[in-house]
């Protein structure tokens, strides 16, 4: 049986940490008692203005490789999970591959399932590695959210923030990716998206984040704590055998509500919001990166990763570190 096992994570913040208040003296008519008590918020980061998705995701992605012990060549498989892609085409993906210097003519390519990118691209990866065409996979989450964000929108603007993460998944005989399920219902998207397109030389539409915030806050909730134990069962393990749940980092209430849903303690649920903000699909493995790099998430440990995005689209993977 061939596994598909995490070997290395990296991650890449960009500027300095914003603050709530930084957000009003910018002009932006919140609070930081508003943010911290609705969503646990108290600082993002910001890509400096024309800074792209790719730059991001090439910090993380050498840290993720240096991590695996491995060489940029050594990589024959490249996924990116972005909704902020540094252009219409050619995939971001192939500008990381560039940007490597992978000149091994390896798969490249993105998959877009907004803040539940990250699980989508893991879950594929792993697919591909299971199947014994691919044996190393560099997969990445990377956003740059500040481009889409109206500024006059106070209920979206404060939520998010830009970054990357990445890790290197290898083939192994060891287990390492031991379940994963993905889940979408596109009737709910004017629930959360970005209405606008490219046209005839134009933006047609609208080209900023728009949310019904309650609406999201509800389904999120139910369909988290859904996944957890569909891919716990799927996985054949026990709930308590799970050393840590690495969920989407939208909003702590979101995450404090499906731990109760679930029984789980707190303790057991990585959290970064309050740092990062909502990156999108680098949430998932920013956060990995974080508590593998400050020791929490160690050889052997079980994990969850979960999220939900835009769509919308959910799924979880469960895997031994
Ligand atoms: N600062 C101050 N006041 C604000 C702000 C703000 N930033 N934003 C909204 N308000 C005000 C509203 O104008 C409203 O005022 P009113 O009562 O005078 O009309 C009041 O606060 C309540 O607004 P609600 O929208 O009802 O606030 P709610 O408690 O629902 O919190 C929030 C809003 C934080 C967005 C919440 O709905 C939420 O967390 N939803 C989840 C959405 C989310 O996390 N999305 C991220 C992307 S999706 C994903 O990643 C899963």
């Amino acid at each position: 049986m061939i596994y598909a096992r995490i070997v290395g994570t990296g991650s890449h913040l960009p500027g300095e940490p914003v603050t709530n208040d930084d957000l009003v003296r910018r002009g932006v008519d919140t609070s930081d008692e508003w943010i911290v008590n609705r969503t646990g918020i108290r600082t993002r980061h910001f890509a400096a203005p024309g800074c792209k998705s790719s730059e991001l995701a090439l910090i993380a992605a050498r840290r993720a490789i240096e991590a695996a012990g491995c060489a940029a060549d050594d990589i024959d498989l490249i996924i990116v999970a972005t909704s902020t892609p540094d252009f219409i085409f050619p995939s971001t993906a192939t500008l990381v591959q560039a940007g490597l210097d992978i000149g091994n003519g390896c798969a490249a390519f993105d998959v877009q399932a907004v803040c539940c990118g990250f699980v989508y691209a893991l879950a594929t990866a792993e697919k591909f590695i299971r199947s014994g065409s691919h044996r190393r996979a560099l997969v990445i989450g990377t956003d740059v959210f500040s481009g889409f964000l109206d500024w006059t929108d106070r209920s979206t603007c404060v939520l998010f923030g830009d970054g990357a993460g990445a890790v290197v998944l290898e083939a192994s005989e060891k287990p390492g990716v031991r379940a994963s399920v993905l889940h979408a219902d596109g009737s709910h998207h004017p629930l959360l998206w970005v209405p606008g397109a490219v046209a005839g030389g134009q933006v047609t539409g609208d080209p900023f984040v728009r949310m019904d915030g309650q609406a999201v806050f509800k389904f999120a909730v139910k369909v988290l704590d859904e996944v957890v134990r569909e891919v716990v069962d799927l996985a054949g393990v026990a709930q308590d055998s799970i050393d840590w749940l690495v969920p989407h980092q939208a909003n702590i209430r979101i995450i404090q509500s499906w731990a109760k849903r679930l029984g789980l303690p707190i303790e057991k649920v990585i959290t970064t919001v309050n740092l990062h903000g909502n990156t999108s699909a680098a949430s998932i493995p920013l956060a990995l990166d974080c508590a593998v790099r400050d020791g929490r998430i160690r050889p052997g440990h079980r994990v969850v990763a979960e999220g939900i995005g835009g769509g919308f689209a959910w799924g979880a993977v469960l895997f031994d570190f």
